[in-house]
Parts: structure tokens; sequence; C-alpha cells
């Protein structure tokens, strides 16, 4: 029997290793609100979400340590979860049971030291980033890296973010994301460019590298460039004069910022990737912006032609993933595809824990796009 017969759209692509021991945005903290439970799946693990009564954010593993049952099946009181099965109640960010409902002056249990599974959690840039630690780590998790955030250059900005969902696996997703190639023929459109336009480029990387944090954070950048010429965007930006300078930076586990900065004026955006299951993921878009601050409008605009663009991604991976489906073997080429064979070193040599960074130092890349 051939493969056709058997798979259909709910079969599942390839699965991808998942990097644990880091941040990732679980959904917008606008969603959590006191005394409501939300919940979420990142990197396959059920979570439950919310906010206590103090403001403070919590993130528990949706199962409760007695039976399993989900504990967003129970009760939040805006101070301590409480599961439905036997009552028991947890304070949520810690995790620590509170009490135990059934025990009577003849137990010797003391709650106290049974704990629910429970996640640091905090709120960046209007997300609920979650530190979804490695499979056994236990409750002591050590120094966590710092939690990502979007950088913004001035006190007074506008921001705006898009989300979507993709069939793929967050390999396919964080490739696409770097994949300086398919431009002019997904995102084709007057308004961006067309690929008529397509011409060669030179681009300069050089490493990131993060000591301080174990190579948890390491990367590349895209080093400082005067932006593409034949793009309408970045004409616009042209207004502000010719210092114009875009920096691409990826970094593990799955972020890609960039910056544009003329000046006084700057336009940053923070796209994430993050799996939802090992065959799934997310695309996150946050960008922040003080240009055209005071012009009606720039926001629904700049978010339609966002959201645009990002569906434009969307809609092409799902049509890749019913080709991956099919567990094809497939190519990287030099140098169009040479970020995408770092990223794969990067993230090999995090989770070997080698510390070897793929780029020996600054690196040219040529490319027709
Ligand atoms: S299953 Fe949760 S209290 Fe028993
Ligand atoms: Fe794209």
């Amino acid at each position: 029997m051939s493969d056709l017969v058997q798979l259909n759209s709910q079969t599942p692509g390839p699965a991808a290793e998942l990097i644990f021991g880091d941040w990732y945005p679980a959904l917008r903290s606008r969603e959590l609100r006191v005394g409501k439970m939300t919940t979420a799946l990142l990197l396959g693990v059920p979570l439950v979400l919310g906010r206590k009564k103090d403001g403070k954010l919590f993130a528990m593993r949706d199962l409760c340590p007695h039976r399993g049952i989900p504990l967003s099946a129970g009760w939040f009181d805006g101070e301590h979860v409480q599961c439905k099965y036997h009552g028991w109640k947890f304070e949520p960010c810690s995790g620590q049971c509170a009490e135990i409902p059934s025990l009577t002056s003849h137990d010797g249990l003391e709650p106290g030291k049974i704990y629910a599974g429970a996640y640091p959690c905090e709120e960046r840039d209007g997300y609920a980033w979650v530190y979804v630690p490695e499979a056994g780590a236990g409750r002591s998790l050590g120094a966590l890296p710092p939690v990502p955030e979007l950088p913004k250059f001035s006190g007074k900005y506008r921001s705006a973010h898009l989300v979507a969902d993709l069939p793929c696996n967050v390999d396919h997703g964080i490739i696409g994301l770097m994949d300086p190639a398919h431009g002019p023929f997904v995102h084709q459109a007057w308004w961006w460019r067309s690929a008529a336009s397509i011409h060669e480029k030179t681009k300069h990387f050089e490493p990131i590298e993060d000591p301080s944090h174990n190579g948890r954070n390491a990367g590349f950048r895209m080093s400082s460039h005067a932006p593409s010429k034949n793009s309408a965007p970045y004409k616009l930006l042209g207004v502000y004069g010719e210092d114009v300078t875009t920096t691409i930076d990826f970094v593990l586990p799955n972020r890609r910022y960039e910056t544009i900065r003329a000046g006084e004026k700057w336009f940053a955006s923070l796209t994430t990737v993050t799996p939802i299951t090992p065959s799934t993921c997310r695309i996150d878009v946050l960008a922040a912006w003080n240009i055209f601050y005071h012009v009606p409008l720039v926001k629904p605009i700049a978010t339609y032609f966002g959201a645009k663009f990002v569906r434009q991604d969307q809609q092409t991976m799902i049509e890749q993933a019913q080709g991956l489906r099919y567990h094809p073997s497939l190519m990287l080429i030099d140098d169009a595809d040479k970020p995408a064979k770092w990223y794969f070193a990067l993230k090999q040599a995090r989770l070997k824990g080698t510390g070897e960074h793929p780029l020996p130092g600054p690196v040219t890349l040529h490319w027709r796009s």
C-alpha cells in the first residue's frame, strides 16, 4: 500500500528536536485575567496560565500531581488553583501544595512538600513568556537567561503584533524565516517587490556568541547595511535621509530581531517561531516604531500589510507541509541556504552542549533575490 492511501489532512509532518531550557512566548498576556485560567501548549507541554490578584502571571503544567487530571478543569480564585477531582490546592507560581482536604490529624503527610509543575512566567511586550525547563530539571533551575524583549529606542512608540499557526515543525518555520530567496516569489506584490526585480546581493554576517548564558542565545547577525533599494517600504524610510541602517539578528532558540534606524527614527521587530508540538509551530511578529508617529492610520495599515506578509508565509508552509508528510529528502544550497545551515549547526551545538559556532568570524554571502 502506498503512503498516499494512509495520509489525510490530520497526518502530522515530521517532528523536530526541541530546545528545552529557554523562554518561549505562550500567549498574549491580555488573555490572562485575575481568577480565570487559560490553557496553552508549548513544546508539547500542556500549560494552564493565569494572573494572580497581585498581577503576577503563572504557568503550571496542566496536570494534577495526584492523578493527572488537568488543573484547568478545576478552580482559580486569584490566589490558589484547586483541582477538580479531590480539591488539592496549589500556589500557582511555585506549584507548592497548600491544602489536601482529605487529610485528618491521623495523617503524617505534609502538603507543603508536594509540588505541581510550575514554570517561570514573565510578562514582556504583551506576551506571557514561559521558561520551559529540560525534562527532569527539578525545581531549582539555577540562573535563567534574561526574558526576551523587543528593543525600543525612545520613550514614545507604537506597536503591533501578528500571529499565525504553521502546520510544519519549528525547523521549517525558522529556516523559512531566514530564507532570503523566497521573497520575490512568496511575497510578490506591487508594494513589496516582484520576481522581475531580482538582483545579486552581497551580505555580511558575523557570529553572535553568548558565553554569559552558556551559549544559549548564540546566533548570527546580518551586519548593519543600507536597506534593499528595490523594496517600497524601505524607500519610504528614505525620507529621513541616507543614514538608514538595518541589522538582523538571529539568536537561539527561535528569535529574529530586526532593527531599522535612521537618526532618531526607528522600527524594531521581534519574530519568534515557537514549537507547539514537535511537528507544529506558531509564528509571532511583534513590531514597534516611532516613525510616522503622528500620522493616523499607520498602525492599521502596517498591521494590514504585515498580516498579508505573514499570511503569504503561512500559506506557503501549509502547502509545504502537504509535501513534507511524505518525508522527502531535502536540500540546503550555498549561499542562499547558508543561514539555514548555520541554524542547524547552532541548534546541534546547543543540544549537544559543544559550544561550537559554525561561523569562524565574519562571513560574506552572495545570492540573488
Ligand atoms: S487528581 Fe487532583 S486532587 Fe486528586
Ligand atoms: Fe517570508
